[in-house]
């Protein structure tokens, strides 16, 4: 078993909270089932993925925990020809278990009710939800857990980030004691839910998700892709670009998703660009921030044609996330020293929120050739507002350039070759432009092909779990 080179886990997330932009990091634990990949997988700004059984020894010794109650959510057969997934109780009171009942059951719908990111494939699934009490309600915050808490879930910082298991071990013998031993409860995959109101969670070996109202179910899909399918990022500025939904470059004429494509006769590569993309996790309270950037309309000079400026990304898209600016009114966001109005970005049910949210911007002109200046500062109102947890950070910042007619499609179910940039700038396809949850966390569905890939991936794990049970039972 290899150890991790550094102090811990959390040291390396306390870095990277703080430091905000990651470029690379290696390491010597690898991911248990992907050999290629290291046992901590992290991209600025979302939940990073750890696989703790890579990096700490586990004898097995460590007991479960007492008191677990069992509550069957969503059961669509015996258990040897299901797929399970159980969440267990972080941070929720004896008197909490209502709560977390009900929240595990909102959980649970969102994702497999008829039009949920897995309504396709609900008949493979069984769902469970195991209360375990903790002796203070919440996660913990600043690398501390909360004393008494079932798993020890916390913060590395304040952001509204990374969630962590201080009680790896014993979530490992939670699962495994409704696995192996009660052989009920299912347990194939654990997800631990953390009783706390804002955005944050963790990929890898456990899901870890928490209770927020509008992104639990986001972090949910999302990291359940990553495992279930499994499925590497779709978003730009990763490293781990994987499975179905990823392919080379020169791959572009025999793509793995080549059933797929809307125009197989006739696949390009989309001509998209990202000139600027940050990570920021900047409090805005401590003064406004700023970005300069080159337009790739700089590259080629404007061609006048019947008299309009047609450059070569005639459109583009502003996207961000900020956490603790609950009204658009809250912050001025200008482009080139315009303010941009954010109010069709808020949607109504987020509004008012102090959670971490996601904003995006169509800009139907594009983008000037040369230099541009995106500013982003609070307003009177919003520097008056009192900070929610995490503070009020502008927390990613990305801009996207789309090629005109010809070039790159836009509407919606087409399905191609779209670029992807990784942290390093190499470029993998994707199939679909923002109609992925791997992607966009907030779409709530796969696109077709990871959809499919996620059916034959639960059908090829039921086949498997019932070979082992066959070789179980043999004499
Ligand atoms: C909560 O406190 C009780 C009594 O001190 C203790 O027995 C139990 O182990 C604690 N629970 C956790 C999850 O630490
Ligand atoms: C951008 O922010 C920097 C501080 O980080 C400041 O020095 C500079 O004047 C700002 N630029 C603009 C155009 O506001
Ligand atoms: C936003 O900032 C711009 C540029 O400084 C200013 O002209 C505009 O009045 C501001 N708008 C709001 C709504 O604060
Ligand atoms: C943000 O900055 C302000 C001013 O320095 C500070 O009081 C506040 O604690 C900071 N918030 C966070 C979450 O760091
Ligand atoms: C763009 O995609 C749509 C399907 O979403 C397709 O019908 C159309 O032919 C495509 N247009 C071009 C120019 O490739």
């Amino acid at each position: 078993m290899v150890l991790a080179p550094w102090p811990s886990v959390t040291t390396l997330a306390l870095i990277l909270g703080l430091v905000g932009s990651v470029r690379s990091f290696t390491h010597d634990a690898q991911h248990p089932l992907r050999p290629d990949l290291p046992a901590i997988n992290d991209h600025p700004s979302y939940p990073p993925r750890v696989d703790y059984a890579a990096l700490y020894h586990d004898d097995g010794t460590t007991p479960p925990p007492d008191r677990m109650v069992l509550h069957p959510l969503h059961i669509s057969g015996p258990e040897q020809e299901r797929v399970s997934l159980t969440f267990f109780a972080d941070g929720y009171v004896a008197e909490e278990e209502g709560k977390f009942v009900a929240d595990a059951q909102a959980l649970t719908d969102d994702i497999v009710s008829p039009g949920g990111a897995m309504g396709h494939v609900s008949r493979l699934l069984n769902i469970y939800a195991v209360f375990v009490p903790s002796n203070t309600s919440g996660v913990g915050t600043y690398d501390k857990s909360l004393p008494g808490a079932a798993f020890g879930l916390y913060r590395p910082g304040p952001e509204l980030r990374g969630v962590y298991v201080r009680h790896h071990k014993r979530a490992r013998a939670a699962c495994r004691y409704w696995r192996e031993e009660v052989k009920e409860g299912g347990c194939d995959q654990p997800i631990l839910l953390g009783n706390d109101p804002l955005y944050g969670g963790l990929g890898g070996e456990f899901t870890v998700i928490t209770a927020s109202a509008l992104n639990g179910p986001l972090v949910l899909r999302h990291e359940l892709g990553h495992s279930l399918i499994p499925v590497g990022e779709e978003y730009e500025g990763g490293f781990a670009y994987f499975g179905a939904n990823s392919d080379k470059v020169a791959h572009v004429g025999d793509l793995k998703w080549k059933s797929f494509l809307t125009l197989p006769e006739d696949v390009r590569v989309e001509d998209a660009k990202v000139p600027s993309q940050e990570y920021p996790w900047y409090n805005l309270t401590e003064g406004p921030y700023n970005i300069t950037f080159q337009s790739s309309n700089s590259a080629l000079k404007p061609v006048v044609s019947h008299g309009s400026n047609e450059s070569p990304y005639p459109t583009a898209l502003l996207r961000l996330s900020l956490s603790s600016i609950p009204q658009p009114g809250h912050i001025n966001l200008t482009l080139n020293s315009r303010h941009i109005d954010l109010s069709a970005a808020f949607p109504k049910s987020w509004v008012g929120s102090k959670d971490r949210r996601w904003v995006e911007v169509p800009l139907e002109n594009g983008l000037p050739a040369g230099e541009n200046v995106v500013d982003v500062r609070l307003t009177q109102e919003g520097a008056e507002e009192q900070e929610g947890e995490g503070g009020k950070m502008i927390t990613s910042l990305e801009i996207m350039e789309y090629g005109r007619e010809g070039r790159f499609n836009e509407s919606l179910g087409f399905i191609g070759a779209f670029p992807t940039y990784s942290m390093d700038g190499r470029v993998t396809l994707r199939p679909t432009n923002e109609e992925c949850l791997m992607r966009k966390v907030n779409h709530p569905t796969f696109c077709p092909v990871c959809a499919a890939a996620l059916e034959q991936s639960l059908l090829g794990k039921i086949e498997r779990k019932n070979k082992n049970q066959g070789a179980k039972q043999e004499p």
